[in-house]
């Protein structure tokens, strides 16, 4: 099966023992998806340049600057550290499949405070800003500055208020 972003939507979920050799089945946003390529390759190709999710963002290549953070199974990962073979079997979740009722109490809150200056990384900001309030719901300063993501804008006060303000909203929608 080939990589077609156009019928993702119809691709049916396959066991692992009826796919052909050397294909990947990735769970991207909830839907399934088939890699035949390099399994080396890191997941934010794949995403950027083959699905054409490009709110992911590629800076450093590096695992540092955490443009391109994506959730895998719920926690902040560098998907340009992350090969495809790695990514398989896991539930992957970038910016565009971040909540399908509207938005994230994170979004909601970057929104409400004006975060974004440039936005080159935001999107990754805003992945990691949301495994930490789903995570720890009552987020310590030392569990905000430990995210790391760099901002070349310096919107660094502006991020860690948002995400108090994004985890009082995680709370209030607690039962
Ligand atoms: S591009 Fe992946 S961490 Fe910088
Ligand atoms: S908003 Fe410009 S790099 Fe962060």
């Amino acid at each position: 099966m080939q990589d077609n972003p156009e019928t993702r939507a119809a691709l049916p979920v396959l066991p692992a023992r009826a796919l052909p050799a050397g294909t990947l089945q990735l769970t991207i946003n909830g839907k399934p998806f088939y890699h035949r390529g390099d399994p080396a390759m890191p997941l934010v190709w794949y995403l950027r340049d083959t699905l054409r999710l490009t709110g992911t963002k590629f800076a450093c290549e590096g695992g540092c600057s955490g443009a391109c953070t994506v959730l895998v199974d719920g926690k902040a990962s560098a998907s340009c550290r992350l090969a495809m073979l790695d990514a398989a079997g896991h539930a992957i979740t970038t910016i565009e499949g971040l909540d399908a009722n509207g938005l994230h109490p994170v979004q909601q809150a970057w929104i409400e405070l004006d975060v974004i200056q440039c936005g080159y990384c935001q999107a990754g900001q805003i992945m990691a800003a949301v495994a930490l309030v789903e995570r720890t719901p009552n987020p310590a300063e030392s569990d905000i500055a430990a995210i790391g993501n760099l901002c070349r804008c310096g919107t660094y006060p502006h991020i860690r208020a948002a995400i108090l303000r994004a985890s009082e909203l995680v709370r209030a929608r607690k039962p």
